[in-house]
């Protein structure tokens, strides 16, 4: 697995799983057989509520916990939680996560912040981030940041490359994690031409090489699946490399055009919604 240099000397896999919208049975399922065939990369959220279902699947897959990157995210319900890294960790059954993100710029998102600063300082969290920070926000917090974050998690594929964003990330050397990588499962992106052609080529499946694509730009990639196939595939991406010509061909797929519009209102609701935690 080819692995990520972060700006704080640590490394994480370029490769990952993801498990939004996982019900907690199928991201159980999915972590573990994800870390059985090789992943070491596994992506959650507060938000996603499966995060005792991917502790699960941790303990049963038989890695062991030094050998995975795992990477949640606080809610801004729980920005102003004096407690909510602990109960965090609680949930997962582990005693440190490796990256902790702020997962929306809503509410009072200093205060998460700061939590991830202080479980940083604890090494409750070794490596932190900020999730949806583009623009306004990202500038804002440049200048009140007392760590500079190592990641931001934020929409990233073919059709929108987040170019404007990379400008700053790169006077940081702060490192992109893309969601929506596939699109979500968007079939027009995954159907053009070009991956056709490119997956002909490398005996490889469009979406594989729509995964390299990112792991060339230097984003680290999280596409989220629940068939096992599938999480095959996704990782089955580091014995091809695509030329300079090929990614440039894939650049001319940009379009500047996200798949998702998050309006002021969004945010609005976003602060005041609570997820209903998973009991057990
Ligand atoms: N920070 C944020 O606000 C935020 C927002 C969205 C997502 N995320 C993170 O990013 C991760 C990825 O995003 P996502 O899961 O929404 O979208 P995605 O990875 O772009 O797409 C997932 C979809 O693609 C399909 N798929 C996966 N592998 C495939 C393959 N090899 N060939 C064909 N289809 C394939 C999946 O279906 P199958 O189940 O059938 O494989 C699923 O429908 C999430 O799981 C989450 O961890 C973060």
């Amino acid at each position: 697995m080819e692995n990520i240099s972060l700006n704080n000397g640590l490394v994480c896999p370029a490769v990952g799983i993801g498990t939004f919208m996982l019900s907690p049975a199928d991201a159980e399922n999915s972590v573990r057989e994800a870390l059985k065939m090789g992943y070491r990369l596994v992506d959650t959220a507060n938000a996603y509520v499966n995060e005792r279902a991917v502790g699960r699947g941790i303990k049963e897959s038989g890695v062991k916990r030094e050998e995975i990157f795992l990477s949640t995210k606080l809610w801004p319900s729980e920005y102003e939680n004096p407690n909510a890294v602990d109960e965090t960790l609680e949930r997962l059954g582990v005693d440190y996560v490796d990256l902790l993100y702020i997962h929306q710029p809503a509410g009072n998102w200093l205060a998460g912040y700061r939590q991830l600063e202080k479980a940083y300082r604890e090494g409750k969290a070794k490596s932190i981030g900020i999730s949806n920070f583009e623009g306004e926000y990202i500038e804002e917090l440049e200048t009140k940041w007392e760590i500079v974050p190592q990641f931001i998690q934020v929409e990233a594929h073919p059709y929108f490359t987040q170019k404007e964003l990379r400008k700053t990330l790169d006077r940081y050397d702060i490192k992109l994690m893309s969601w929506y990588p596939l699109g979500h499962g968007d079939k027009s992106l995954i159907q053009e031409p070009v991956f056709r052609k490119l997956a002909d080529k490398y005996g490889k499946t469009p979406a594989q090489v729509i995964l390299r694509w990112h792991t060339q730009m230097g984003f680290a990639v999280i596409p989220g699946s629940k068939n096992v196939d599938h999480i095959k595939d996704n990782l089955d991406i580091m014995d091809f490399s695509l030329t300079d010509e090929e990614m440039a061909e894939i650049a001319r797929l940009d379009k500047n055009e996200r798949y998702y519009h998050r309006t002021d209102e969004q945010l609005r609701q976003f602060a005041g919604w609570r997820p209903d935690f998973e009991r057990a």
